[in-house]
């Protein structure tokens, strides 16, 4: 097989990879977690649950590695890292790759009326998505990535975060680019704040734990793919993360 037919025969292997195995499951994916007739179980305003499921999976077929999961999250993952967050002191939230918004809209049903929310989100439909399905005057949505959030809350009249939510796949993260986050997100953080991340692997910890004296960590099984949850806070001087690297 020469190069150009080798290419074409993976292409072609991609597309009917979707069509027989990812779409059906996506379609599972939204009868359990919504109900036959695809309505949300819960009366929050969550963006429907058959566009959130379409646009996962186009994005991530689009770019596997920084989507990490082709799947939105579930209300039992939402609620699992929601469990720790401390939403009555809460006024800056931001939120590392929403995706199709299941965290944004969850964490505007409880923030308070003059509390803000910057969502931080590279991909093009899912921006797009955000922007169309959420309209509240507490969040802004940022087309942009996580390691200028520094830059993004300054664009924004604002220096710190009460917490921040991450989905982002660590473990797919460039490592120079991951510890830019996770150090930029430790010099945001009140001095109370606390960084809540979920994934699929296991990446993000030992990251945390040289930033963060305390980290606690949880695990969620109804999620497609179950995640781990993490709660970091107590942020450790620069110079101790720094020598632990
Ligand atoms: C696992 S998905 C989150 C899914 C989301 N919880 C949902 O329910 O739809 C990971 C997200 O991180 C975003 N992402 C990847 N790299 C990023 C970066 N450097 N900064 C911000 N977001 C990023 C992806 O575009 C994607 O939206």
């Amino acid at each position: 097989m020469d190069g150009f037919t080798g290419l074409s025969y993976f292409a072609a292997c991609r597309v009917l990879f979707v069509r027989k195995m990812v779409e059906p499951l996506a379609s599972l994916h939204v009868a359990i977690v919504y109900g036959s007739r695809g309505k949300p179980m819960s009366s929050k305003p969550i963006p429907s649950p058959t566009s959130s499921a379409r646009i996962s999976f186009s994005e991530f077929i689009r770019d596997p590695a920084k989507v990490g999961s082709a799947f939105p999250a579930t209300q039992r993952l939402v609620k699992r890292v929601f469990q720790r967050i401390d939403w009555a002191g809460m006024r800056v939230l931001v939120e590392f790759g929403p995706g199709t918004g299941r965290f944004t809209s969850a964490a505007l049903a409880r923030l308070h009326p003059g509390a803000r929310l910057i969502a931080i989100e590279p991909g093009g439909e899912f921006f797009e998505h955000l922007k169309a399905s959420l309209r509240d005057p507490r969040l802004c949505v940022v087309r942009g990535c996580a390691q200028d959030v520094k830059k993004i809350l300054y664009d924004h009249g604002l220096s710190h975060a009460d917490c921040i939510i991450s989905g982002l796949p660590f473990s797919t993260l460039d490592d120079v680019v991951a510890e830019q986050i996770v150090d930029a997100s430790a010099s945001i953080l009140m001095p109370s704040g606390i960084f809540a991340a979920y994934q699929m692997r296991k990446s993000v910890k030992p990251l945390l734990q040289r930033h963060f004296s305390s980290v606690r960590s949880s695990y969620e099984w109804w999620n497609i793919p179950p995640c781990h949850v993490y709660w970091a806070s107590n942020r450790r001087s620069p110079s101790i993360a720094s020598s632990a690297l």
